[in-house]
């Protein structure tokens, strides 16, 4: 692992997607992509397992001082290759879902001593099968998650380790939809009732408190709201110690931010590095193992989504690019107002201009990009929408009846399809329409 990081330089850690010469299409290592979409068609999300081994490597390695745990979020991004590729490297895994466990389970059962269970919103037979499987712990977000857990645990007579999830009340720099650190959120327990809430649990024979969890947001750019958020932590497990209820382990969620612009000097090492030091100062003296739920961080600089040109249109003023591609693949830029990096995989010769780069969709949202300067792009060109690794793919839907794109995954001088390109045949499977006389 340390040695993918040792021989790497810090633009392939930012970014994997690159023009190997000024002739040259857009790559990524060996790679081109103009090849690969013609290989699987478009539109197509390829992934570089380098880069998120990479950026897997950095977490390990920043904090080889402390017994530590990367789960990576698998929310972030759910392909069982990559889930495979990153528990074969160590990581653990902070799911939402039973179904999040199943694709664990499915491709990495040895990695369910390694997986944390968070959400708002666990049913009962989530937490049967988050029991039968001997996870780490449950990261709880209220009373009553602790009280269903207790009951699940006392029927199947297994002790269930626990992490209550605080709220530390901290805000953090973000887009609304994804801020979830502050009281007026729904999530976690108000930090100043955690403490009455572990001594309570300490009398339950089934439950065992193992940990203090934390998650403030996403897309956070800066480390010092997680130091904030750490130190509020460490407060509790102190106090706590002071009860006589000892914390193992402290989790301090996802939420470190990437750069989306192409043109900063965003330097992932140094980032990372930021961030485990706003941690590691806020724990000083305490002997607890730290865990970190990344999605973002590990996969979205490593994936991006292909797509060809169809059509280019002027309306007036303005000029469309519409792509193969559309929100349905990508919601992103429709949803969070987010802005993702556009660039031709062949440039042509000639000026930037300002245009929309719009999918097929339906709907005046579906859009990647608004007055965007693009170099000049025909019909048939292909374009790269950059850093889509990361809640692309795993926001996708078959809106308007479109099959979802394949997805591939370049590791070295090999390219495997992880997943094939969803038929029609797929998307009507499940219906019943073979009941007319009953509506
Ligand atoms: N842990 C918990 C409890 C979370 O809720 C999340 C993300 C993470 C970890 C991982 O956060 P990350 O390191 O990826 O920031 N769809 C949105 C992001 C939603 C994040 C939800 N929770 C987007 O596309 O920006």
């Amino acid at each position: 692992m340390s040695k993918s990081v040792s021989h790497s330089s810090s633009k392939s850690l930012s970014r994997p997607f690159q023009y190997p010469s000024a002739a040259a299409p857009l790559s990524c290592g060996p790679h081109s992509l103009a090849d690969l979409a013609v290989q699987y068609g478009t539109p197509l999300y390829v992934y570089s397992a380098d880069q998120i081994l990479e950026r897997l490597a950095l977490f390990q390695q920043s904090l080889a001082a402390r017994p530590h745990l990367v789960c990576y979020a698998v929310k972030a991004n759910s392909s069982l290759a990559i889930l495979k590729l990153l528990a074969a490297h160590g990581a653990g895994f902070d799911i939402v879902s039973g179904g999040e466990l199943q694709r664990v389970l499915t491709v990495a059962p040895e990695a369910a001593a390694r997986v944390v269970f968070s959400g708002v919103g666990k049913t009962a037979s989530e937490i049967d099968l988050a029991l039968e499987a001997n996870i780490l712990a449950f990261n709880v977000e209220s009373e009553s998650e602790l009280a269903l857990l207790a009951s699940r645990a006392a029927k199947r007579k297994r002790k269930a380790r626990f992490a209550l999830r605080v709220n530390p009340d901290v805000f953090a720099e973000t887009h609304p939809y994804i801020s979830t650190g502050l009281r007026e959120h729904k999530f976690g327990i108000d930090i100043r009732q955690a403490r009455s809430i572990y001594n309570e649990a300490a009398a339950n024979r089934w439950l065992s408190a193992h940990g203090v969890s934390v998650h403030i947001g996403s897309q956070i750019r800066s480390a010092d709201p997680f130091g904030a958020a750490m130190q509020r932590v460490a407060r509790l497990v102190q106090q706590l110690a002071g009860d006589g209820i000892r914390i193992k382990s402290v989790d301090a969620g996802g939420g470190l931010g990437i750069d989306y612009h192409a043109a900063s000097n965003f330097d992932p090492q140094a980032k990372v590095l930021e961030y485990t030091s706003a941690l590691e100062a806020a724990l000083t003296g305490l002997d607890v193992q730290l865990l970190l739920e990344p999605g973002r961080f590990l996969v979205a600089q490593a994936g991006a989504l292909l797509a060809r040109v169809l059509y280019v249109k002027r309306n007036g003023k303005k000029t469309f690019v519409v792509t193969d591609a559309a929100t349905n693949d990508l919601i992103r830029p429709a949803l969070y107002q987010a802005f993702h990096e556009i660039v031709p995989v062949s440039p042509r010769p000639g000026r930037a201009s300002a245009v929309d780069v719009v999918g097929p969709v339906c709907e005046t949202g579906d859009f990647f990009a608004r007055d965007r300067k693009l170099k000049p792009l025909e019909p048939g060109d292909l374009v790269a929408i950059l850093d889509a690794g990361a809640y692309g793919m795993v926001q996708s839907s078959n809106y308007n009846t479109r099959p979802r794109p394949a997805e591939v995954l370049l590791h070295g001088d090999k390219a495997t399809l992880i997943r094939r390109r969803e038929t029609i045949a797929d998307l009507l499977a499940p219906e019943l329409h073979d009941v007319t006389n009953r509506y």
